[in-house]
């Protein structure tokens, strides 16, 4: 990609959804009440992407790691993701949103499975903003699957070790045919990647914010985007702004 003629609106904008259970606590609520006020944020997060002229969205609903939470949470946040889609998929249909799904569905029960797929074939043609949604998603288990999926591939004999390139990596993920993120928005203070698109986020702009996800309003989603229209991005080359170039 150029440095040259950088958008100020990211084209990618990726969410770690973080904080639900603490901003419950903290009202001395049990997490899943937390959990349910973050799927409010997220439909609040989605209209204002799309106001802004973001064309990818992605949010971190769940982990590849998340199942070391107890069950009854688990259930509770499966049971979020398969209402939300049933509630919402009409609408962010209307709105023109093509809906993707990232992570391992394999292990999926059947219902969420067909529910997902759903939500990704009737919105298939649609050509406003995608929302991207990662769930039972890890980018360690994601990169394995495409390791897999690229050795099958040498042993049918369609493929050549040696030709196996970034390229070709890239087209082997979840998110094959999606642009890498230009920016990794995380909420609730925390600052690390929690295994969220490790291959994809390679050059994306980290932004931590203090708010726990239920308080993540898109004021806050705006000034994170504007301290992101000021990020001087080179992508191991040399700075496109002339400001910047001044002091070196
Ligand atoms: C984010 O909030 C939602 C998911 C990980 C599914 P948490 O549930 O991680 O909330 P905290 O981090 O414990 O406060
Ligand atoms: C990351 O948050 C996963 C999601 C937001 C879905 P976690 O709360 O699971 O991450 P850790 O455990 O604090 O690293
Ligand atoms: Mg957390």
């Amino acid at each position: 990609m150029s440095t040259s003629a950088e958008p100020i609106v990211p084209l990618h904008v990726a969410i770690i959804m973080d904080g639900n259970g603490r901003w419950a606590n903290a009202r001395g609520l049990p997490r899943t009440f937390g959990h349910r006020k973050g799927v409010e944020t997220v439909r609040e997060t989605v209209k204002a992407a799309r106001e802004a002229g973001i064309g990818f969205l992605t949010l971190f609903a769940f982990s590849s790691e998340n199942w070391r939470r107890p069950e009854a949470e688990i259930n509770e946040l499966f049971g979020l993701l398969k209402a939300f889609i049933r509630r919402d998929l009409a609408e962010l249909h209307r709105a023109n949103v093509r809906i993707r799904v990232i992570g391992d569905r394999a292990t999926l029960k059947d219902d969420i499975r067909s529910l997902l797929l759903e939500a990704e074939e009737r919105t298939a043609g649609n050509a406003g903003m995608t929302l991207v949604i990662a769930f039972n998603y890890g980018a360690r288990d994601e990169i394995a699957r495409a390791a897999a999926r690229l050795a099958e591939e040498v042993r049918a004999g369609r493929l050549e070790p040696h030709e196996i390139d970034a390229q070709r990596i890239n087209d082997s993920l979840d998110t094959a045919g999606i642009p890498d993120p230009d920016l990794v928005i995380r909420t609730s203070g925390e600052e690390r990647l929690s295994n969220f698109l490790l291959w994809q986020a390679a050059y994306a702009e980290l932004m931590f914010v203090p708010e726990f996800w239920p308080d993540f309003t898109p004021e806050l989603f705006r000034a994170v985007l504007e301290r992101f229209a000021a990020r001087d991005r080179r992508f191991g080359g040399l700075s496109a702004k002339p400001m910047a170039a001044v002091g070196s």
